[in-house]
This record gives structure tokens, C-alpha cells and sequence, in this order.
């Protein structure tokens, strides 16, 4: 076993031949529900433990509602994107979902889950007293136990006096409603380390922090982690998004071990470069949604499996030198 901290430093040399094997198991055509007497096979740790499972549904973990925010420190590394796909995912395993869209001014979940036309109401008409908290929710038509929260009306500004007391006081509320708490609430954070992150982090109890492989994202995501244990949020997992392979391989892009390395968290996903998921942005249908699956989609979704079960992936690593140390190496974070 090697510890994370064992592993050699900048440059590293493992990082042409690291792949980050989640791909591995994400093959589209042995993408095959398993027959009904389908037996695990047991433990073995130089594989990956994280594979779908298509014979059992996960088994959830934690206290319910999971309050869950998507966040990041750098602008346009894919909040949205992740707050969609996992969502929609979630809810297809068949929890509760409440997204909230936190993105005050330049809010866009709507848009990418094609639901922007049925957002008559926001908070904002909540605390004013205009209209109910339900009336507010979107009921997403494709799963019905998935639903839309907006802050505003877009290109508004924050409303006077909406912080992180008045986000926990909404949570709160959604915990209370009568049909139930949802299982998850989720919620995506703006860009930056301001007012508005600051509010968004308000009534989370984790995080989920996307951060793509280059450098400029990864101090922010670093910066972010630290704001987010101030705040007393210590279960923090990262999703690496618009993974390159062929540029790894080259030695033109951080391997996703080294993102390891540099942040020390735990990996909730792995998520590749994909035009689909821009195609998928435009249509306004999200990718997990898309038949056949895409890799990034499958990637999604198993990083919403890995968010029910409060499991982090295990990443395999080929040794520099495999006669000393042996064939693999194996750390999870
Ligand atoms: N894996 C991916 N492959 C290809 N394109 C991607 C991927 N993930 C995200 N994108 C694209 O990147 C852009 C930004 O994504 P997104 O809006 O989710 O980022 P964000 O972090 O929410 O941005 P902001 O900080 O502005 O809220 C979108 O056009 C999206 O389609
Ligand atoms: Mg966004």
C-alpha cells in the first residue's frame, strides 16, 4: 500500500503511464446489466472497487437530506454541469433530489437541464411572500422526484439581505415540507470566494469540489478547500473534469494523481473531455440522460453512486519499478 504522500514528486514520472483506469470500467459495450445470480467477486485490491452495479440499488449513507454543495473557486470548470448530471442521477436511483441553483445574477442550471420555461417562481418571490415555497419548485417532468430551486430571476441582483442565514432558514423549510425531506439537496455554488460562495455555503454540511487539471484551477480549488474546513465542512471530495488521456499520456496535462497529490482529497469522479456533454449543455438535456451512454455521462453517474455510498475511488497506479515494489500500488482517498 502507498500512501499518497509516498508517492514521488513533481515531475512525476508515473504520470505517462497513469491512466486514470475509472475509464477502464466504463466500456460502453460490456455496459451490461448483470444476470440475476450474478456473485461479486470478492475484494481484490488491485481492482477497482467503484463499478456500476446494475444488480442492487446503493445503499444510502449519512443522515438525510444530504445537503451537498457544488463548488469550485475558478469560473467555468463545470459546477453546473456536475450539479445536473449527479442530480438527475440521483434522482434515477430513485432518491429525492432539490437542486438549487445559488448562481445569483448569471444562474444557468435551468438552461441546462432544460427546464428555464417552467421557472415562473424563485426565493426571491418566496421571502417576499408572493408565492409558496412549492410554487417555486420545478418538478422535473423526466423524474418526477427531481426538482429545480432558483434563487432569482436572471441577470437580478442578490436581494438585500439574502445570506447564509436565509439559504439555511430555505433548507430548512425543504427538510419540513409536508410530503417529506428530499434525500439530497444540492446546491450550486458560484464562482469565487465572495458573498456569494460564502451563502452558498452556508447550510452545507459537505462539498463537492470540481476542479479540472491545470494549474490555475487547482490553487483555487486549493484555496476553496481551506475556506470550506473553516467553515467547518470537512467532507470534502473532488471530481476532475475534462480529463484528457491522450494529452496525460503526452505529458501535457496533470495526471489525475497528481491532482491527488497536490489537493489530498478524496476522488468522487473522474470525468473525461466530452462534446457531448457540450451538446448536451445546448439541448438542454443532460448527459446522463443520453442512449446510448457517453463516457463522460457514465463517469457522472458513477460519481453519483460513489456520493450515495460516501465512497471515494480507488485510483491504481503502475509502480515505476515493478520487480522491487511490485505490479501495483493502490491508494484511495
Ligand atoms: N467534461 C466536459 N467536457 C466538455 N465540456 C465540458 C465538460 N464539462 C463542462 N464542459 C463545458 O464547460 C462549460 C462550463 O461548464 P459549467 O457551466 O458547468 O461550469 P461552471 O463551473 O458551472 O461555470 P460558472 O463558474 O460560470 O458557474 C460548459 O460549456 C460545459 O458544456
Ligand atoms: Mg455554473
Amino acid at each position: 500500500m502507498l500512501s499518497p504522500q509516498l508517492l514521488p514528486k513533481t515531475p512525476n514520472p508515473l504520470s505517462s503511464i497513469y491512466t486514470p483506469n475509472p475509464f477502464k470500467s466504463l466500456n460502453p459495450k460490456t455496459l451490461k446489466p448483470s444476470k440475476p445470480n450474478f456473485k461479486p467477486k470478492p475484494h481484490n485490491p488491485t481492482t477497482i472497487q467503484s463499478v456500476l452495479q446494475w444488480n442492487r440499488k446503493p445503499q444510502l449513507a449519512g443522515d438525510t437530506p444530504r445537503v451537498v454543495v457544488i463548488t469550485s473557486g475558478k469560473g467555468g470548470v463545470g459546477k453546473t454541469t456536475t450539479t445536473a448530471n449527479v442530480g438527475l442521477s440521483l434522482a434515477r436511483l430513485g432518491f429525492s433530489v432539490v437542486a438549487i441553483d445559488a448562481d445569483v445574477g448569471l444562474r444557468n442550471l435551468d438552461l441546462l437541464l432544460g427546464l428555464e420555461n417552467r421557472v415562473n417562481y424563485t426565493v426571491v418571490e418566496v421571502l417576499n411572500g408572493d408565492c409558496r415555497l412549492d410554487q417555486a419548485l420545478v418538478r422535473d417532468k423526466r423524474w418526477s422526484n427531481f426538482e429545480l430551486l432558483c434563487i432569482s430571476k436572471p441577470r437580478s441582483k442578490l436581494p438585500i439581505g439574502f445570506g447564509g442565514k436565509a439559504l439555511t432558514w430555505l433548507v430548512d423549510a425543504l427538510k419540513a415540507r409536508e410530503e417529506g425531506s428530499p434525500d439530497f439537496i444540492l446546491i450550486d455554488c458560484p464562482a469565487g470566494i465572495d458573498a456569494g460562495f460564502i451563502t452558498a455555503i452556508a447550510p452545507a454540511n459537505e462539498a463537492v469540489l470540481v476542479t479540472t487539471p491545470d494549474i490555475t484551477s487547482l490553487r483555487d480549488a486549493d484555496r476553496v478547500t481551506g475556506l470550506l474546513e473553516c467553515d467547518g465542512i470537512k467532507d470534502i471530495k473532488m471530481i476532475v473534469n475534462r480529463v484528457r488521456t491522450d494529452m496525460i499520456k503526452g505529458e501535457d496535462m496533470m495526471s489525475v494523481l497528481d491532482v491527488q497529490e497536490m489537493l489530498g482529497l478524496a476522488l468522487l469522479g473522474v470525468i473525461p473531455e466530452d462534446s457531448e456533454v457540450i451538446r448536451s449543455t445546448n439541448r438542454g438535456y443532460p448527459l446522463v440522460l443520453n442512449k446510448p451512454p457517453t463516457l463522460a455521462g457514465l463517469a457522472f453517474e458513477q460519481a453519483a453512486w460513489r456520493l450515495v455510498e460516501q465512497d471515494s475511488m480507488q485510483a491504481v497506479v503502475v509502480e515505476e519499478e515493478p520487480k522491487k515494489r511490485g505490479f501495483f500500488s493502490f491508494f484511495g482517498g
